[in-house]
């Protein structure tokens, strides 16, 4: 090397080092847009040149990679353990208010405000209102702006060092961003994993005939004790910050807030995810409306909570209330009934239904889960119940939520009990209601009886179905009702419901003259219908509410749908060759035309509809929410007059949603839509959208 080529050697290394740092700097913010704002300003594809430019540089110039770049998030070696971590401050916990009704948030108030000595002439206290995350508690401790290491809760004094792992989550930052950084700061909040990156998780598992993970909290504790960061790398984990550990202090250069909410906000400018429910609410009112609109939105949210957390708002007032024990007296947790609940899995018995599939079904202890007192959970199918693992005699962990069908989640693991043998559940090989033989078709996960309509519980299916509100809205012909229906052969098929004469009704069980003449009254009224009902009802494989409803607007007639092949099948929006076929095979069925022909005989009928191009309607590609309760209409009237002018109804508000109908008492629905700047109409301004000038 010749001595005049040093300086511009020495030059190239700088300038190198000077567009390592933009890189990262780059990369880092549009990472930021992307995990934690969920607002990205470029493609992947431009992130990913950006990287792969980063990747090259430091490829040449290794002095030049530094702990923080981002490309350094998933570190090669597999620790043999994880280490103790002593925390600089301990990690507490949080009491719970266990009423869990509205009382539980005004007890709470009341005991603030005697702590504080103030009286009934004192405004209302300010506070912080959180979605408790049903996740794992984490400290991030970051020296000079970078972090150095993660650490578990543990029991509070002592956790475990998951530095390698919490690297891999991309939404948190490996740097600080902007300016005001303290020498220390200890960031906490909660590691979790998304409902839907749960599900994408476990559809993987599947498709590896991999073991099943029971729950997002579950599938979140496994993955951030990982030893192999690579693994972890694929476990798709997420972050929320709600406070802080051990702080440089003022006088030495810490930051000073004089509020959580304070607090929070910088946490965010520094470049972490804070919870966009969050809000700061006054007085106890304000704590049950946050605790009611977070239970109502419960199911929509992207992640899984158990309750809500208040906590008072300022920084000063929390120090004058202080600690009992291990608990702040400043704040509580505020919980909702348990979704999920643990019980013994008694017996596994199989279920036929409409279309014949075979449905393992777990036989369970009494337990109270989601409101309800739940005997049976599906098990869904045998490949699920194998890579679940569960067997007769387990700990079984049931969840229930919402309108969803109960079902069984997995085992409760102990390594410890040694379970006693217990043979593996197979399907049966003949229909245990008729006998018929079960089949399972190549390629799909479902056993099925294929007795078809010969199988009296497919006929009992068949019948219920075809009778349900979303169908033919027959009131009065329930279970009871279609047991004594098909078992006294007075059904073979569904035309012969409409041919059930009064004395006939009026001989069966639990029925009166009254009653069956009420039922006679409301069949004749179930043949006024129209044609989106009448094809759900017929129970056409792989047709929903939604799938009939598009292929009544797009063909008009009953004629036209028959005649339809697979490909005119597949002009209809969300109709794909599976649909497709199941449509087309079920009307080449002769039996199938006799049935449905024999129902119009009947006097079935409706009003045929001008198939409309979508694209005309009034309300063609808008997206619309119901909230509240509407003063002449009900939520389905509604549905159905907004999806017949082309509208797209949907359960939640987003930056897409076009309008909001609301109506009394609207919730948590109306507020975001007001924060989102969605229009926001009434009944009447509903109405009007409906049927446009002219
Ligand atoms: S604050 C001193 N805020 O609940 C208070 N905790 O029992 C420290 N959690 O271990 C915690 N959501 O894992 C706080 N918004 C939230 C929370 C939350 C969930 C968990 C956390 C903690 C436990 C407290």
């Amino acid at each position: 090397m010749s001595e005049s080529n040093l300086p511009s050697a020495q030059t190239e290394q700088a300038q190198a080092a000077t567009e390592a740092q933009a890189l990262r700097a780059q990369l880092n913010r549009w990472a930021h847009e992307y995990y934690v704002l969920d607002a990205p300003s470029v493609p992947d594809g431009e992130y990913d040149r950006v990287y792969q430019q980063l990747e090259r540089l430091e490829a040449a110039h290794p002095e030049l990679v530094t702990p923080d770049s981002p490309t350094q998030r998933v570190l090669g070696s597999v620790l043999a353990g994880l280490a103790p971590v002593r925390h600089a401050v301990p990690m507490l916990s949080i009491r719970t208010e266990t009423d869990i009704e509205a009382s539980g948030a005004q007890a709470f108030d009341a005991r603030i405000r005697r702590e504080l000595g103030l009286t009934d002439a004192d405004p209302p206290v300010e506070y912080i209102a959180e979605p408790k995350f049903d996740g794992l508690a984490m400290n991030l401790r970051y020296e000079n702006g970078r972090l150095v290491q993660a650490a578990t809760r543990g029991d509070g004094e002592v956790g475990e060092d998951v530095t390698h792992v919490i690297r891999t989550i991309r939404q948190i930052p490996l740097a600080l961003h902007g300016s005001g950084v303290p020498p220390v700061i200890e960031v906490r909040g909660e590691v979790y994993m998304r409902g839907a990156d749960f599900e994408r998780l476990n559809e993987r598992q599947r498709a590896q005939g991999e073991k099943l993970f029971v729950n997002p909290r579950n599938a979140a504790a496994g993955a951030v004790r990982q030893l192999d960061a690579r693994i972890a790398a694929q476990r798709p984990l997420s972050f929320f910050a709600y406070g802080l550990g051990e702080v440089t202090p003022p006088e030495a250069g810490g930051p000073q807030f004089a509020t959580h909410d304070a607090l929070l906000q910088q946490l965010k400018a520094w470049g972490f995810p804070v919870a966009p429910e969050v809000c700061v609410v006054h007085g106890p009112a304000e704590l049950v409306a946050f605790h009611q609109a977070m239970g109502a939105r419960r199911a929509e949210l992207p992640y899984g909570i158990d309750g809500v957390v208040y906590k008072v708002n300022s920084l000063t007032l929390q120090r004058q209330l202080g600690f009992v024990t291990r608990e702040p007296r400043w704040a509580v947790a505020h919980k909702y009934p348990p979704q999920e609940m643990v019980t013994t899995m008694q017996a596994i018995d199989v279920q036929v239904g409409r279309t014949g599939k075979l449905t393992p079904v777990a036989r369970l202890a009494p337990v109270f889960v989601g409101g309800a007192t739940v005997t049976n959970a599906t098990l869904h199918n045998v490949f699920e119940l194998r890579r679940k693992r569960v067997r007769v005699g387990d700990a079984v962990i049931v969840r229930r939520a919402g309108d969803v069908i109960p079902e069984v989640l997995g085992r409760v693991e102990d390594g410890s009990v040694r379970r006693p043998y217990v043979p593996n559940f197979h399907m049966p090989r003949a229909c245990p209601v008729c006998g018929s033989a079960v089949v399972r078709e190549h390629g799909e996960t479902d056993h099925r009886c294929s007795g078809g309509l010969f199988c009296s519980a497919q006929r009992k299916q068949a019948l219920l179905h075809f009778a349900s509100r979303k169908a033919m809205d027959i009131e009065g012909l329930g279970e009871k009702l279609a047991d004594q229906l098909v078992d006294q052969a007075l059904i073979h098929s569904l035309p012969d419901i409409y041919g059930l004469q009064v004395e006939q009704l009026a001989g069966l069980d639990r029925m009166g003259e009254k009653s069956a003449q009420n039922l006679c009254d409301a069949l004749e009224k179930s043949k006024r219908t129209t044609l989106a009902r009448f094809l759900y009802a017929l129970g056409i494989r792989n047709v929903g509410e939604a799938t009939a409803k598009d292929l009544a607007r797009h063909f008009g007639t009953l004629d036209a749908l028959m005649a339809a092949d697979v490909d005119a099948l597949m002009q209809v929006s969300d109709v794909g060759p599976i649909v497709a076929a199941s449509i087309h095979t079920f009307f080449a069925q002769p039996h199938n035309r006799e049935v449905v022909q024999q129902l119009v005989a009947a006097g079935v009928q409706w009003s045929d509809a001008e198939p409309a191009p979508a694209a005309q309607l009034p309300l063609a590609g808008k997206t619309v929410v119901l909230t509240g309760q509407l003063p002449t209409l009900t939520r389905d009237e509604a549905k159905d007059l907004l999806e017949a002018a082309g509208a797209k109804v949907a359960g939640s508000v987003s930056k897409k949603t076009s309008y909001v109908v609301a109506g009394a008492e609207a919730g948590s629905k109306l507020a975001k839509a007001q924060a989102l700047g969605v229009p926001v109409l009434d009944e009447d301004g509903m109405r009007a959208l409906l049927a446009p000038e002219g």
